[in-house]
Order: structure tokens, then sequence, then C-alpha cells
């Protein structure tokens, strides 16, 4: 790795990394949760998979399985396996499609399974055109959405909505309805989420000849609806069937920048979360269309990409309103230490530096980058500060997270979000470097293989 500060970074937790031949690229992704009930409703990309959030739970000793937290909870994977284990949860989401995601599942437990098999088998049976013109629901696009579906297949979407509202009263019957219609909005659109971006189909209107793109078959509304019912309504059964406890999940529709603050001392036992990454991934284009199905406006989409954690070129600074509402919490100390040890960060430092000279030199294709990675680290420093207030004596955090590189720059985020760590008062524990499937699991990564490393699993202890 490039940087003396980075070199002395890397010595310092080198011994600390290792391969753990449990884990995979699949395990560690969304999708080992393909087929698996709940988790199948809604294909989250960036989510965890239940068999990794099960053996990291596994993992902890039995004295610190009570209470989880995931500050970035997006579909909620964490909580629910944490309930399914006996624990209880806690999950902060910023975007109305996890948090929809989240209460959804949480709403499925409790509906009446009869009446809701017997609205989805009238479903089946009528025209939803019938009901396209009756009602005043209308699928309102943004900017980015405009053109996303086949004429026809809106008319139905609007004519189902508009039955929704008119016939089904059950509030929980109504909301899991559309869930079902939120989950099938890509696959009968002309659009993917793909990487970084919501990529077009070329039979898209829209296509002026520079589209050429297929992304295979376009469902038809009705079939895919029928599908979605039919494996939501399966997944419930069963789950009825077990009549199971479950523990408290609280989920908090805020940004973790300002609930953290103010969650309780010492409260809680394991974090397993994975924060967005520092690679200009912007959820709200990803999932342009889902929110615009949740009402969200060209005005609130905005709002949405702000209120993220900083990891896109268009976010603008957050630190004088987070300052100002630290002062007001009259935590003004504790404002400080998370920006000394920002500050005093020197591997970060010296890539800043390097950027910022890069950017003098017109040599990165976004001036903002830099902007870009300084708020990425100052926020996931003040969260990490904050989460070791929050966790008790003991406590462990598992994190996920990516490792990139700008302008042939490496960024060692595991490296420095695990320093920030240590500054605030955990142990680092250990960095796990995913499997390939034949290594050993003593096999020590040392400096050797680095530059190609990029998905990293971290634990640090209170
Ligand atoms: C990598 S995803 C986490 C996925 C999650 N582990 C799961 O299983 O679905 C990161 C999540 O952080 C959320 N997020 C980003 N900024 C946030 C903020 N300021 N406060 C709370 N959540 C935020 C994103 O909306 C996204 O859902």
């Amino acid at each position: 790795m490039n940087g003396k500060y980075r070199l002395e970074l890397e010595e310092k937790y080198k011994d600390k990394i290792s391969v753990n031949t449990n884990l995979n690229r699949q395990l560690v992704s969304f999708q080992a949760n393909k087929g698996l009930p709940f988790f199948r409703w809604f294909k989250y990309k960036e989510g965890f998979s239940a068999p990794l959030v099960n053996y990291l739970i596994d993992q902890t000793p039995a004295q610190r399985k009570k209470i989880l937290l995931d500050p970035f909870a997006g579909s909620g994977a964490a909580l629910f396996c944490a309930r399914e284990k006996g624990l209880k949860s806690v999950g902060i989401e910023v975007l109305p499609v996890g948090l929809f995601i989240i209460k959804t599942r949480l709403n499925a437990e409790k509906i009446n399974i009869d009446n809701l098999i017997k609205i989805s088998k009238k479903i089946k049976h009528i025209d939803l055109l019938d009901f396209e013109q009756e009602g005043n629901y209308r699928f309102t696009h943004l900017n980015i959405t405009r053109g996303a579906f086949p004429e026809d297949t809106e008319r139905y979407l609007n004519g189902f909505r508009n039955y929704c509202n008119q016939e089904v009263t059950d509030p929980i019957i109504k909301d899991l309805l559309l869930f079902a219609l939120f989950s099938i909005l890509e696959t009968i659109s002309f659009t993917r989420k793909d990487g970084q971006y919501l990529r077009w189909d070329d039979r898209a209107k829209k296509n002026d000849g520079s589209i050429k793109f297929n992304k295979g078959e376009i469902y038809s509304f009705k079939e895919a609806l029928s599908e979605k019912l039919d494996e939501i309504i399966f997944d419930i059964s069963i789950m009825k069937r077990e009549d199971k406890e479950r523990k408290e999940l609280t989920l908090y529709d805020d940004s973790v920048l300002y609930r953290l603050p103010i969650l309780t001392e010492n409260s809680i036992d394991i974090v397993i979360t994975s924060p967005p990454y520092c690679n200009r991934y912007d959820y709200t284009r990803t999932y342009a269309l889902e929110l615009a199905f949740l009402g969200v406006n060209n005005e609130a989409l905005k709002e949405f990409r702000q209120s993220q954690l900083t990891s896109t070129v268009e976010n603008r600074e957050k630190f004088e309103q987070l300052k100002d509402f630290y002062l007001k919490k009259d935590r003004a100390v504790d404002f400080e230490r998370i920006c000394q040890s920002f500050a005093s960060q020197n591997a970060l430092a010296e890539i800043l530096a390097i950027l910022e000279s890069y950017k003098t030199d017109n040599k990165l294709n976004n001036s903002n980058i830099v902007r870009m990675v300084k708020n990425y680290f100052f926020e996931m420093c003040l969260v990490i500060f904050e989460m070791f207030r929050i966790i008790k004596k003991d406590g462990i955090v598992y994190m996920v997270n990516d490792n990139v590189r700008y302008a042939g720059e490496t960024i060692p985020v595991d490296l420095i979000l695990s320093d920030f760590a240590e500054a605030a008062g955990f142990n680092v524990d250990k960095f796990w470097i995913l499997g390939n499937g034949k290594g050993n699991s003593s096999q020590q990564m040392g400096s050797h293989g680095r530059e190609n490393l990029i998905k990293c699993l971290y634990v640090w202890k209170k």
C-alpha cells in the first residue's frame, strides 16, 4: 500500500487480519437469502444474508445475546435474525424503502391470514382495469422514473392501488398487498438495479437508440403479482403454524447521526451492521422506483439523499448541524473529542492531502470526491464513538464494509475505522477476510495481498 502512514497503520494491525473460511462472498451478500422465507420477499441487494447474521450471533458469548442494534438497518436482516434467536433488537434506518420492508414484515406476524388468502384469490379473478379510472390514485413519477413501466402495466398498477384503497378495509392486509406490489416494481419495469445504477432496457419508450441493454423477460403485472402474493402467503402460513413468541423489535425512522447520540448509555450488547460504503453508491437513485411508489417527490428525494451518511459526491457537509446538535445536547466536549480523533488519524490525513492535490491537478473524475471521503470518515468517526458509548462492557461490534480506491489511491477503510474504534475505547479484536473456499482458517494475511482486498468484516470489543 502507498503512503508512510498507511503502511504504519497496516503494520499496526497486520497480525489481526486473517482469512475466515466460514465466510465467503455469497454468504456475506444478499444472494444467500435467495429462497429463504421472508428474506425473498424483497431483494434488498445491499442486505445481509441471514446465514451470516446467524453465524455472528452464534459466535457471540451467551451473556451478550440480549439486545442487538443495527444502526444501518436497511431491510432489517440483522434485526429479524436476532429476533428468531431470542434477542431483542433495535434498528435505525433513514430511507422509507427499508422502513417499509421492516414494518411490513413485523405486521405480517399479526395478519389475519385467512382474510388475506380470500382477498388475494379475489384479486386474481377481477379485472383491475375496471378500477383504473374509478379511484384517484396515479403513480407519481420522479424525473428519473418517468416511462419506467409498459403503459398497460402502469394502468394495472393504478387499478390495483385504487382497488386496495377502496375495497380493502383491514389496514394490515392493505399494506401487505401494497408491499407485494412494491416488491415487483423492478420485475415489471424497464429498469434493473445494476451495480451503481438503475439501468434501462432498450424496449423503454425513451430509448433514442442509445440504450443497448436487454434485461430479459419483463413480467406481466398479473403474473408477477400473483407469484409474489403466493410466496408471501406461503411464508406467513408456515410462520403462523409455529406460533412462536418473539422479542421486541424497536425501529427508529431517523438518521443514525441524530439517533445514536440520544440512545441510552450501556444499553446494547451486540452491534451487527454494514454502513453505506465510501463508494459513491446512491441508494436514492437505485431505489427511485420504490421511493416514487412510496410517495417521495423530487424535492423529498434530494432531502433523503442528503440525510444519508455521506457516500455520494452530491452529499453536502453536515458538520455545522452536527456541532449545533451536540451543543444543544450539552455535549460539546464529546463533539470536540470526536473532532480531535478524526483530525489526528494520520493515514486519513495523508489520503486527504493526496486527493486534494489530485483535485488541483484535475486528476479526479469528480472534484467532490475529496469532500465525500472526508465527510464519510467524519460521520463514521462520530457513529463509532457513539456506538462505544451505548454498548455495554464486553459488548461486541461486527461490521462489514468495503475498502475503496480513488485515482489509484487505496483507502484502507477497514484500518482507519478500526483506528477510530480504538481511539473511542474499543479493543480491535480481528479483521476477517472472506475465504475462497480453499485456504486454511489460520492463514494470516499480513500485508501480503492487501492491495486486492475489498470486503472485510471487523470485530471490535468494548
Ligand atoms: C449496506 S445497507 C445495510 C443493509 C442491511 N444490513 C440489511 O441487511 O438490509 C446501509 C443502509 O444504511 C442506510 N443509511 C444510510 N445513511 C443512514 C443514516 N444517516 N441513518 C440511518 N441509516 C442510514 C441506508 O439507507 C441503507 O439502507
